[in-house]
């Protein structure tokens, strides 16, 4: 065989693997409305840079026919390229294939390119679409799943790990991207499920549709499994991008900051009427964040979960920064279990990648009830503490307006260590709102008074004026400084510039003990 042959081989040998599983199955998959692997890692890479691994890997299985089903790289894509200049390693499952299960070949694959992507210090993106486990593998397969797992936990902490899904992702295949940093679902065409509707109903009768159990909505907005969700491929792939452009490369490294372009200086006198003037009216936390956020550009994480606590990252002169802010307009921005789960997980990932953290504080306690403290809140509440505790990066927290009791100290409050802490005039700090305080620590006076009714409003406005502001906080050195809204975004942006050097270690241990 000349060079030339061998040449005209191997493009032969390259064009029937970016088959995949042929014509027929590609146009199945595009009558779903989805994109097949090749086209998804085009879409989401810079153009022209994905380099390939393990483009002619087959699997060795022959058991129940599978020796006549074997095709080029099997039922994954792996390998590399770049996103904004950037390197990242990816895999995407190939549901031409066998319906993208996975086998013993296709999790060494992957294994491999999640090897590569820990030990050069890049991010880790799988864009999911299985079946799961390759029935015709048995325990193989399994096993595949479980060399996964190991690498994910590896990696955890040391590279960002993103996960899409795009397609189905059962049983077991599910805890990969649950052990990752972010999932990404698509809107109809995605479903995540430990076990599905035709399991669910012969074990417990119930009658559920697969989108209804483990769709993009269930899993944002219900479950909160999922952090995004989008309405089609190309719209989850556009996400992951962004999301990366605030990302570091890895735990070594600073997070990207770019030229800034927005006014430092830039004050917003708007917001000095973002307060309302009563304590009990609601308003919207997201006007300050965007007030404050380069060019107003705010980019939410878990939009749909637990809405009573905001995160999501912005850029404050160029620099990234991850936000956690309670919201006033849902539950009064109370802590509940969701919102603290919500909180820590985004607490914890922003300290594992260097991204300082900024606070907003408007919380009137965490939420009363039985479904709260059978469900837990002790000590899913105290998960928000500890992610706040053990957090090293730079913690700047502004308080609004309420800070009250517990709440107060888990939202990044002094004495969690938070670095420099602000309030409003607005501010209240206090053990609680003043209505619940005197009905406590006046009972006895108000249900002896000739008119209770006038005597409670007295003893409230009297609470109000000595408790509920933020002077005696300020007075112990809990507040660094009183603020005023308009000048939120220089304040901040002066405070993160100073804290750019900030160096903070917690005590050596094996591993910490967090409340699960
Ligand atoms: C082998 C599989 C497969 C699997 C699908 N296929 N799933 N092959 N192992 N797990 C094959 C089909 O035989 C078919 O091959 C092709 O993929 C496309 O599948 P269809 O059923 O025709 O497609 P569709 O109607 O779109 O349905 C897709 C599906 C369904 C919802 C994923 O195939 C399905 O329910 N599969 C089984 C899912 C499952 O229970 N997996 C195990 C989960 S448990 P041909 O050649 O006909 O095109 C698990 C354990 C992990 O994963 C443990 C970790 C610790």
């Amino acid at each position: 065989m000349s060079t030339e042959d061998m040449i005209q081989a191997l493009a032969e040998k390259n064009a029937e693997a970016e088959l995949g599983g042929g014509e027929k199955r590609i146009e199945i998959q595009h009558n779903k409305g989805k994109l097949t692997a090749r086209e998804r890692i085009n879409y989401l890479l810079d153009e022209g840079t994905f380099e390939e691994f393990g483009k002619f890997v087959l699997h060795q299985s022959t058991d129940f026919g599978m020796d006549k089903k074997r095709f080029p790289g099997d039922g994954v894509v792996t390998g590399y390229g770049t996103i904004g200049e950037r390197p990242v390693y990816i895999f995407a499952h190939d549901f031409t294939i066998t319906g993208g299960s996975l086998g013993h070949a296709v999790s060494e694959k992957i294994c491999k390119i999640m090897d590569m992507a820990q030990k050069t210090g890049a991010p880790l993106i799988g864009l999911n679409d299985s079946g799961g486990a390759r029935i015709q593998e048995g325990v193989s397969s399994l096993a595949g799943y479980g060399d996964i797992f190991m690498r994910n936990v590896l990696s955890s902490g040391i590279i960002p790990q993103i996960s899409a899904i795009m397609g189905p992702c059962a049983g077991g295949a599910v805890y990969s991207p649950a052990l990752t940093d972010f999932i990404f679902m698509v809107e109809n065409t995605s479903h995540m499920f430990i076990t599905g509707p035709q399991v669910i109903k012969a074990i417990t009768h119930e009658e559920v549709t697969p989108e209804k159990l483990g769709g993009a909505l269930t899993h944002n907005a219900t479950s909160g499994v999922a952090h995004f969700s989008g309405r089609d491929d190309a719209h989850v792939l556009d996400t992951i991008r962004e999301l990366l452009s605030f990302l570091p490369q890895n735990y070594k490294e600073p997070p990207p900051s770019i030229e800034p372009t927005d006014d430092p200086y830039r004050i917003d006198m708007d917001l000095k009427a973002v307060i309302p003037e009563s304590p009990k009216a609601p308003y919207d936390m997201r006007t300050i964040i965007t007030s404050v956020a380069d060019h107003n550009y705010f980019f939410e994480v878990h939009a749909q979960y637990a809405p009573n606590i905001i995160v999501g990252f912005a850029r404050l002169h160029g620099m990234p920064v991850g936000i956690v802010a309670n919201q006033p307009s849902f539950f009064a921005g109370c802590l509940d279990i969701n919102a603290s789960l919500k909180g820590a997980r985004f607490v914890r990932f922003c300290d594992c990648f260097n991204i300082p953290l900024i606070t907003f504080c408007d919380v009137p306690g965490f939420l009363p009830g039985t479904a709260q403290e059978y469900g837990g809140i002790i000590k899913h509440g105290a998960k928000l503490i500890y992610a706040y505790c053990e957090a090293t990066v730079p913690k700047i927290t502004v308080i609004t307006r309420k800070a009250y009791g517990g709440a107060y100290i888990v939202m990044s409050s002094k004495h969690l260590w938070g670095d420099i802490n602000y309030a409003y005039p607005t501010a209240e700090i206090a053990v609680m709102g003043p209505e619940g305080a005197v009905n406590i620590i006046f009972k006895k006076d108000i249900k002896e008074s000739d008119d209770p009714k006038t005597k409670e409003q007295e003893l409230v406005e009297e609470y109000r004026n000595t408790f509920a502001s933020p002077y005696r906080a300020a007075e112990r050195g809990y507040i660094d400084e009183i603020i005023t809204p308009e000048q939120t975004r220089p304040k901040l942006i002066r405070a993160l510039e100073l804290l750019r050097t900030k160096k903070k270690k917690m005590p050596s241990k094996k591993h910490d003990n967090l409340p699960l």
